[in-house]
């Protein structure tokens, strides 16, 4: 009896413990990445997020019924998705990729830290709360660690408008003119910036008059967000060139849409093919967002064949020779297609260089290749790959969505074992990648494992070398 006794008060000791444990270091999941498999067979793009959230946002113009299909099953769109039912709106999903939001009740014209510290595009809430309820709080944004990051341009756009902007507390608190309603303006972004472009046609859409942005982003992402809009109701023209037209009206209604593909996801898959040496099929996506990532790799020894307007075939059969590239806003070369081309790079015969001209601090991920063997010198801006280079299975951290992408493809060609930690960065943007690549023959697998304190300690020790040499990229 007293022996059960003491089993018992032990056993619950041990259990306190093991819960004190977990919540002190939390749960952590993880990818666990065994290398050297080729893929083949096929693999379905999922819409694009950077679509999907400009297009919830703008759900919030309108009291009636916004229905999106095609939105990814990913973090930020939960995010996003939280963010419009706090603010008041409800949103139903009757099935998976279909969004039905309602914004016909606002009752909070605010977006929280809690929210908008995971995910920048939160800032999004800003211009249609601005432009229909005449008043709105967001807070300045965190999201991916890669770089600045500043919101000034959207704000000074709101400024032009004739809305007063002030910084409270860490908000950005906006007031429209004292008739609630914006004024529309000619506005030149002195940067092309692709969310500030959004905010601004957003806000526009229900100015009073017509509203001129030039040097405005072109990518398909703003392109999507104005069909949306116009099927609404709104008068947006010239979007997807560097001069958009909003002729505002007095409000909008309805719509149902079908967001784009992924542009960035049928490019991670294309390096992914192309890594190992695999023959895949990319189907549900659109090669003509693509043109200058297609062309690009290409000409470093990719063989990309387009089998109709939304399927490619992808291989390499004779191997890959170095090519530079320099990031830029679209068409050219995407920035966050960059960490993945690095990883291509150290397969490929010679010597290439990157320059990233679009976020400083974007080559967080090259410390951690460095680490798994590649042969990477960063030069301020630029990045020197001299390859091809054997890569070696690693513990790794994921420093933002696209680095951790980068990895995970280090990962498929790497000997051995890789060990990704931090994978929510990869959950925020990329609908179950690891289902999709092992569907396609890789040896992937999800841990979703609990840490112990001293593992926690090692982690953190590791985080904090990554973050001293962000700090020495940065110098
Ligand atoms: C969007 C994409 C992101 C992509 C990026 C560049 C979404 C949700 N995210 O991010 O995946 O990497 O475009 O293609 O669509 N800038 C300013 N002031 C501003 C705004 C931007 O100086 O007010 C600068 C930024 O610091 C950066 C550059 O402009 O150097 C481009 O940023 P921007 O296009 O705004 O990026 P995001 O819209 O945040």
């Amino acid at each position: 009896m007293f022996l059960c006794s003491l089993c018992l008060f032990v056993a619950k000791w041990f259990l306190c413990l093991f819960v004190a444990c977990l919540t002190l270091s939390g749960i952590v999941d993880k990818f666990r990445v065994t290398g050297g498999r080729e893929l083949h067979g096929r693999v379905a793009i999922s819409g694009a997020k950077n679509s999907a959230l400009p297009c919830m946002a703008a759900a919030l113009l309108t009291p009636e019924t916004v229905t999106l299909h095609n939105i990814p099953y990913v973090r930020d769109i939960i995010t996003q998705r939280r963010l419009l039912e706090d603010i008041g709106a409800t949103v139903l999903t009757p099935e998976l990729r279909t969004h039905k939001i309602s914004a016909a009740h606002v009752e909070l014209f605010e977006a929280p830290y809690e929210l908008v510290k995971t995910m920048r595009a939160s800032v999004l809430a800003l211009g249609p709360l601005l432009a229909r309820f005449g008043k709105a709080k967001v807070s300045l944004p965190g999201g991916c660690a890669i770089g600045t990051r500043p919101i000034d341009l959207h704000l000074a756009g709101f400024e032009s408008f004739g809305a007063e902007v002030k910084l409270e507390a860490g908000n950005v608190v906006a007031r429209a003119p004292s008739d609630g309603r914006l004024r529309a303006a000619d506005i030149h972004f002195n940067k092309v910036t692709v969310t500030g472009t959004e905010n601004l046609m957003m806000a526009a859409t229900l100015a009073r008059g017509t509203t001129t942005l030039s040097n405005a982003a072109c990518e398909p992402e703003i392109v999507d967000l104005a069909d949306l809009l116009n099927k609404m109701g709104a008068r947006v023209n010239g979007a997807g060139t560097e001069t958009i037209q909003i002729e505002g009206v007095e409000s909008l209604g309805g719509a149902e849409h079908t967001i784009i593909p992924d542009r960035i996801e049928t490019g991670t898959f294309i390096v992914a093919a192309a890594l190992t040496c695999g023959e895949l099929e990319i189907k549900d996506c659109r090669p003509d967002h693509l043109t200058a990532i297609i062309e690009q790799l290409r000409s470093v020894g990719v063989v990309i064949r387009e089998v109709n307007p939304t399927t490619l075939e992808v291989s390499c059969p004779d191997g890959l020779k170095a090519g530079h590239v320099t990031t830029a806003p679209y068409p050219k070369f995407p920035t966050d297609m960059q960490a993945q081309y690095m990883v291509l790079m150290t397969q490929a015969q010679g010597r290439s260089e990157i320059v990233e001209t679009v976020f400083e601090n974007r080559f967080m991920h090259a410390s951690e290749l460095q680490r798994m063997g590649a042969q990477i010198h960063i030069d301020g801006r630029s990045a020197i790959v001299d390859g091809p280079s054997p890569l070696n299975g690693a513990r790794v951290i994921a420093s933002d969505l696209r680095a951790s992408a980068s990895l995970v493809l280090a990962g498929l060609i790497a000997k051995d074992e890789t060990l990704i930690d931090r994978v929510y960065h990869i959950d925020r943007g990329y609908e179950k990648i690891e289902a999709k690549l092992r569907a396609v023959g890789a040896d992937i697998e999800r841990v979703i494992a609990p840490v112990t304190a001293t593992q926690s300690s090692e982690f953190n020790l590791q985080v904090a070398s990554l973050q001293e040499s962000k700090l020495k990229l940065e110098l």
